[in-house]
């Protein structure tokens, strides 16, 4: 449980890339999705992203809405698995003290950015999956149901609105949080960068 050294742990920093990567693609998964019609063609291969990297083979036809909706939703599942880890690896190894240099204010900032980033990796998942089991469709994890939708509509408009100001909510909190790892990088030049560097 002590941890006197002032590097995150191996394992805090491969979760802490893992899931900041996994964010980045939900969120643009997210606003994708968001503008594609209901009604659309079914097709069995999907180029993801419209990016020209990877293109998705399915097992059947879809439209272009279910096939993003439902990756949407089993990477969500997934990732969500991923922070249940990293907040039961969190409150068994204590993180790093802060650098000493940090003034009382930017501790303040560090520290409560910090935990509002823990609480929206939670709260944001969270009313997605409520959304899901509330819609008439239901949740899957790649092609596996995990359950049958529950066809709530007030309890799926109330958690798709949560969902979304969560989301912009979460937005907010990782561009303070990137703006401050870059003026520690760039303005202070300390050591915080290293602290959660993938290399030593
Ligand atoms: C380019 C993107 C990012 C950069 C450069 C970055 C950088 C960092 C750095 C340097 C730290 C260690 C701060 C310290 O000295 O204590 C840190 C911690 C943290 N980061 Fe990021 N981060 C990024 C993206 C994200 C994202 C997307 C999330 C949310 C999913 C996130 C969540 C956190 C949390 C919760 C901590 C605190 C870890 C703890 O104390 O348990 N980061 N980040």
């Amino acid at each position: 449980m002590i941890q006197n050294t002032t590097r995150y742990t191996k394992t805090a920093v491969v979760l802490h890339w893992l899931i900041a990567i996994f964010v980045v693609v939900m969120f643009a998964i997210g606003w994708f999705m968001a503008d594609i019609p209901k009604e659309g063609p079914k097709q069995s291969a999907y180029d993801l992203l419209d990016l020209g990297i990877y293109t998705w083979q399915l097992s059947e036809e879809v439209t272009a809405r279910t096939f993003y909706f439902n990756l949407h939703k089993s990477l969500g599942i997934t990732i969500f698995a991923l922070i249940a880890i990293r907040i039961l690896w969190r409150v068994t190894h204590k993180p790093p003290a802060l650098l000493t240099s940090y003034k009382a204010m930017e501790r303040k900032v560090a520290t409560g950015t910090h935990h509002l980033l823990y609480l929206m990796m939670v709260a944001v998942p969270a009313t997605g999956l409520l959304t899901g089991i509330t819609s008439k469709y239901g949740l899957k994890w790649f092609g596996i149901t995990i359950i049958e939708g529950l066809a709530n509509k007030p309890i799926h408009e109330a958690s798709a609105t949560a969902h979304e100001v969560l989301t912009f909510i979460f937005l907010a909190l990782i561009v303070l949080h990137i703006a401050g790892a870059l003026k520690h990088k760039f303005v202070d030049k300390d050591g915080t960068m290293k602290r959660m560097s993938i290399f030593k």
